[in-house]
């Protein structure tokens, strides 16, 4: 017998204002057949004046608690990704705490760019098996425009803000793949490609700075890393690309998302795609896709699902769990 994480409820927010790929045509030498034909995006959102992080975070998690019918005071911790809190500190973490009206346990952020919610998963996952948190509530939100220079097309019509969460609870299997839960966790890092994709700025360096990234780089890197992060999680339990029922992919650019499907062997139809819809939201993308595929009845009860992010750092890595 051993623990599993197994997932309990889904929830996402996106916020009210929808940007148009359009919009960018009237400040920018750019359009919406580029954007679409080279991203896949269509549209994404961004946070009102004085909506943060936290907020986005915490409407997240309301959604994924009502989801598992649980409340906040039944869980032991929660793991917000984000590298973009509202202040450098207080965590947003402390702060859904806070809102969600939790007076117990514990809670702390994680950053790890849009690979964020991979690592949350993983270190999720850690609590459990360690007997730390039996209900952990990990959350993915980001508020990117505010990181945006909106002067620079090739960055800024990639991004938009948004939040997704899981709630996590610790159930018993029997050890092998049949079990629910998650499965095999695969990180990866390489601080030698950490200026491929960075923000010109932080606290200790001294202003808020700006998103840069050299994006054909990027891409390169990421088909590749990708497929080998999910296939050396799926061999470790001995599976393949044929075991997969869904792949939900970092959401940056449909022809990255495409290109690692067809490494790993798996059809689009098992790909749950919401890139048009809300742009690269960073570490919330997996769980923003995570708690569409769910709601729409795609991801189904005893499915394999594998989860797979990279980002700025680089930082990558890949969950694979039986819903
Ligand atoms: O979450 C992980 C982080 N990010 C990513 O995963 C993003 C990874 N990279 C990408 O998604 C793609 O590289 C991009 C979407 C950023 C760009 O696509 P690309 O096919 O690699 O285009 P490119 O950078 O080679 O640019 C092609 C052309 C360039 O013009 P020239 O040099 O060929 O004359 C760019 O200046 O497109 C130009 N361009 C634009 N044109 C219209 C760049 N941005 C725009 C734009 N509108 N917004």
């Amino acid at each position: 017998m051993r623990l599993r994480a197994v997932v309990r409820g889904t929830g996402h927010y996106l916020p009210d204002r929808i940007v148009e790929n359009s919009e960018f045509e009237k400040t920018l030498d750019t359009s919406d057949e580029w954007i679409r034909s080279r991203s896949g995006i269509e549209r994404r959102h961004f946070a009102a004046p004085g909506e943060n992080t936290s907020d986005l975070a915490t409407a997240a998690a309301r959604a994924a608690l009502a989801d598992a019918g649980m409340e906040a005071d039944d869980i032991d911790a929660i793991v917000v990704a984000t590298s973009t809190p509202d202040l450098t500190f207080p965590s947003a973490a402390t702060m859904v705490q806070a809102r969600l009206g939790m007076t117990r346990g514990f809670a702390y952020d994680i950053q790890a760019v849009c690979a964020g919610f991979v690592f949350a998963l993983a270190n999720a996952n850690a609590l459990i098996l360690s007997g730390q948190a039996r209900r952990v509530l990990v959350i993915g939100a980001e508020t990117f425009s505010r990181i945006l220079d909106m002067e620079d097309r090739a960055t800024c019509v990639l991004f938009g803000d948004g939040a997704g969460a899981l709630v996590l609870e610790a159930e018993d299997g029997t050890g092998d793949v049949a079990d629910r839960g998650i499965l095999s966790v695969d990180l990866q890092s390489d601080g030698r490609f950490r200026d491929i994709l960075y923000v010109d700025g932080g606290p200790s360096v001294g202003r808020t700075g700006k998103l840069r990234m050299h994006g054909k780089e990027v891409f390169r890197h990421a088909v590749e890393k990708l497929a080998d992060t999910a296939h050396r999680a799926l061999a470790a339990i001995g599976m393949d690309g044929a075991d997969v029922d869904w792949i939900v992919p970092h959401q940056a650019n449909v022809r990255i998302i495409r290109g690692t499907a067809k490494r790993m062997d798996v059809p689009m139809e098992r790909v749950i795609l919401t890139v048009q819809d809300h742009g690269n939201t960073s570490a919330a993308s997996i769980p923003l896709a995570l708690s569409v595929g769910k709601a729409d009845g795609r991801i189904k009860p005893g499915q394999i699902v594998v989860a797979e992010a990279i980002g700025g750092g680089l930082a990558w890595g890949s969950v694979v769990l039986r819903w």
